[in-house]
């Protein structure tokens, strides 16, 4: 079964020209799928749709084989939990402590042992110093990684970053990304959808999905798409750094060891 499964859904803003049509999406459950697209080809869009944000004029919606519509729409928000580009938009509570409290609360965690879970999780992202503090004295930065702290207590079966990392530099990204990749392995089965227009995200992905004006153009593994040059300048894609290096060093004839995972390259970085 699918984690995310949109069939034939078409929608348009003010139900104006759509900006999605008949599109077929499948976001397999336990994996980690990248939604590669330039700006504006109708990411967030989608991940509206997918979290009931937005209601589609025609198709289905599938969240865990549930279909979403308003009848169900508080058993699938459950489910899912988002974290969208602009952080600003998520805060509810007057102090960090507080806003990731609020999401604990609404899951019915156990309130003797929120405490250790509110700082657990602020810890893993780095912002156990600021639990006191209002959210609005934070920086972009900052407010990203309490919005994720906030979500991954609570430890969503599927868990959708719509360009959630896009206010963190490489240092913070590769942060928040480890702190992801330790939940995944602990709980193997947690579906993560992540958004992006960053390729460099996509080298670790399980399956990339690659969306161009509201259409998927190619599925398939990084090691088949992130290669395929013309694949990625028709969609306005660029290769990740280290792809780019080692088609470069081949080019130059430099001996490249080409057992050597890219992965692994990076993570020695
Ligand atoms: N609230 C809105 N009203 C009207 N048009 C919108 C709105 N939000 C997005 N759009 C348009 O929908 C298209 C897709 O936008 P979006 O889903 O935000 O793309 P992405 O997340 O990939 O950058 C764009 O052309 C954008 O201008
Ligand atoms: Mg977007």
């Amino acid at each position: 079964m699918d984690a995310i499964k949109f069939e034939n859904v078409t929608f348009g803003y003010h139900n104006q020209t759509p900006i999605i049509e008949n599109l077929n999406l499948e976001i397999k459950k336990g994996k980690y799928t990248v939604l590669l697209g330039h700006n504006g080809s109708g990411k967030s869009t989608i991940a509206k749709l997918a979290i009931g944000l937005l209601e589609c004029q025609d198709g289905n919606i599938f969240i865990d084989g549930i279909e979403l519509n308003e009848k169900n729409l508080n058993q699938i928000r459950s489910k899912v939990a988002i974290v969208f580009q602009n952080p600003d938009n998520q805060f509810i509570g007057s102090t960090v402590r507080d806003d990731m409290a609020f999401g604990l609360e609404n899951k019915c965690v156990d309130p003797n042992l929120m405490d250790a879970m509110i700082e657990e999780y602020a810890k893993k992202v780095n912002m156990h110093e600021f639990l006191d503090t209002e959210p609005t004295n934070l920086s972009g930065g900052q407010k990203q990684r309490v919005a994720l702290a906030g979500v991954l207590a609570m430890q969503p079966d599927i868990l959708i970053l719509d360009e959630a990392t896009s206010m963190l530099d490489p240092i913070g990204k590769k942060e928040i990304f480890d702190v992801i990749q330790e939940l995944k392995v602990k709980r193997s089965e947690m579906t993560i959808l992540s958004i992006t227009h960053h390729i460099e995200e996509a080298l670790f992905a399980d399956e990339i999905i690659i969306l161009n004006n509201g259409k998927v153009v190619k599925v398939g593994l990084p090691n088949d798409l992130l290669y395929d040059q013309n694949l990625l300048n028709q969609n306005a894609l660029e290769a990740p750094f280290i792809i780019q290096l080692e088609e470069k060093l081949k080019q130059a004839n430099i001996p490249f060891e080409p057992t050597l995972d890219v992965k692994e390259l990076v993570k020695q970085l």
